[in-house]
This record gives C-alpha cells, sequence and structure tokens, in this order.
C-alpha cells in the first residue's frame, strides 16, 4: 500500500509540474484544493515573483500558499482571471468531472465560472469512461438537511450525510451514491435545483478544458 500511495505521489507531482506552462507571468492563478494541488502549490513557489497572487478554493491551499509567501487575493478583488488550476475525483473524456471529496467544491465552482481556462491535473486513476463510481458530494444549508436527503432519493441516489464534516462556508456535505448518470449536465441542473443545496460536485456543465493525466507511461494531454 505504501509503495502504491507513494507512486501515486509521484505521479500527482508530475501533474502538478506539467502545470506551470499554464501559468500566465504577472497574472493571478486560481488554486484549488486537494492532494495533488498541493503538489502544484509547492511547484508554484517556484515562480511566485513571476506571479501577481493567487485565489484559493479553501482555508487548507489558503494556508499552503500563504506559507510559501504567495499572495492570496479576494475574488471579489479579481476581475479577470486567466487560468484555474484543480484536481478531480473522477474526469471522463468529455472532461465533466466529480469534485468535492475534499469538500470544496462549491468555491472551486466559483472560481472555476470566473476563470477563462480551467487546467485539471490528475493521476490516471481518476480517468473514468463514465461518472458516478465516486459518490457526487452535495453541500447543503444545514437546515434542509434531511429535505435534501429525500429529494435526491427521488432523483434514484443514496446520500450519505458526511458527519462531523462542515464546509468552509458553514455548512453539509451529503455524499450521494449509486447515482446512474447518463446526463451529467442534466443531473448537475436537478441537483441545484433541490431548495436548500448550495452546489454539487458535478463539474459538467463548467467541465475543464485542459487535463493533464499523468499516467505511467507519462502525461497525457486532454482537450485543447
Ligand atoms: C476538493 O474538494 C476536491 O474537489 C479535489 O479537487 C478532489 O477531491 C481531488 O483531490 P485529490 O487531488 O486529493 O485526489
Amino acid at each position: 500500500m505504501a509503495t502504491t500511495n507513494l507512486h501515486a505521489d509521484q505521479l500527482k507531482a508530475q501533474a502538478a509540474q506539467a502545470a506551470l506552462k499554464y501559468v500566465q507571468e504577472g497574472q493571478i492563478v486560481g488554486v484549488g484544493t486537494g492532494s495533488t494541488v498541493n503538489f502544484f502549490i509547492d511547484a508554484l513557489a517556484t515562480m511566485k515573483n513571476d506571479i501577481a497572487g493567487a485565489v484559493s478554493s479553501s482555508e487548507a491551499s489558503t494556508v499552503r500558499l500563504k506559507s510559501h509567501g504567495i499572495e492570496v487575493l479576494e475574488l471579489n478583488h479579481v476581475s479577470e482571471l486567466p487560468v484555474y488550476i484543480d484536481g478531480a475525483d473522477e474526469i471522463d473524456p468529455h472532461l465533466r468531472m466529480v469534485k468535492g471529496g475534499g469538500g470544496a467544491l462549491t468555491r472551486e465552482k466559483i472560481i472555476a465560472a470566473v476563470a477563462h481556462k480551467f487546467v485539471c491535473i490528475a493521476d490516471s486513476s481518476k480517468q473514468v469512461g463514465r461518472l458516478g463510481h465516486f459518490p457526487i458530494p452535495v453541500e447543503v444549508i444545514p437546515m434542509a438537511r434531511s429535505y435534501v436527503a429525500r429529494q435526491i432519493v427521488q432523483l434514484g441516489g443514496d446520500p450519505v450525510w458526511r458527519q462531523g464534516f462542515t464546509t468552509d462556508n458553514g455548512n453539509l456535505i451529503l455524499d450521494v451514491h449509486n447515482f446512474d448518470i447518463l446526463e451529467p449536465q442534466q443531473l448537475e441542473q436537478q441537483l441545484n435545483n433541490i431548495v436548500g443545496v448550495v452546489t454539487n460536485g458535478l463539474f459538467a456543465q463548467r467541465g475543464a478544458d485542459i487535463a493533464l493525466i499523468a499516467s505511467p507511461d507519462g502525461i497525457i494531454h486532454l482537450g485543447e
């Protein structure tokens, strides 16, 4: 197991390193969340004097960025964001993703909406033919938890409350198992339509523009 993790970490680090070429000199960089992005933040530190700062999708990434001396800017103060770099829990051939395993999905989705280019970095274990084996995280306003769970059951999913976890926005997460996802964009919209849902971890309406997938045979470059 330790060897497997080491190998996965090496691949994540390679994908993270490959993303540096999408960082534009003098510009602000959007930074996601997770173990793959942690490698990206460490790599970004090597060019911190060449960028105007970062916007961050989580408190955890903010702490890591600042620990490297990278300035973290408020998204509300940023009108142009050329690129957003983030990982994924699953990515399909159309570059649609499931995200939010770390619970940062809402801020990730907001920054992805602002960014001109979404670059997904992942090791090849994240590639799937069809989304949905990984449970779909849904961020929920606390008082709506039971109602939202009942509505999700109506949609064919099995929601499980991620107990003991609170998002950076003070909300809860339902991890939804067993969705049969034929139309990811449609399901993303249906979940968003449930009152009390803040957002969900399907990134289909706004997927990635580029994916850098690190495999044992090298980096696979998908998209533009
Ligand atoms: C965080 O909320 C997630 O969206 C991450 O981007 C995703 O879970 C990938 O994380 P890892 O890089 O740790 O696998």
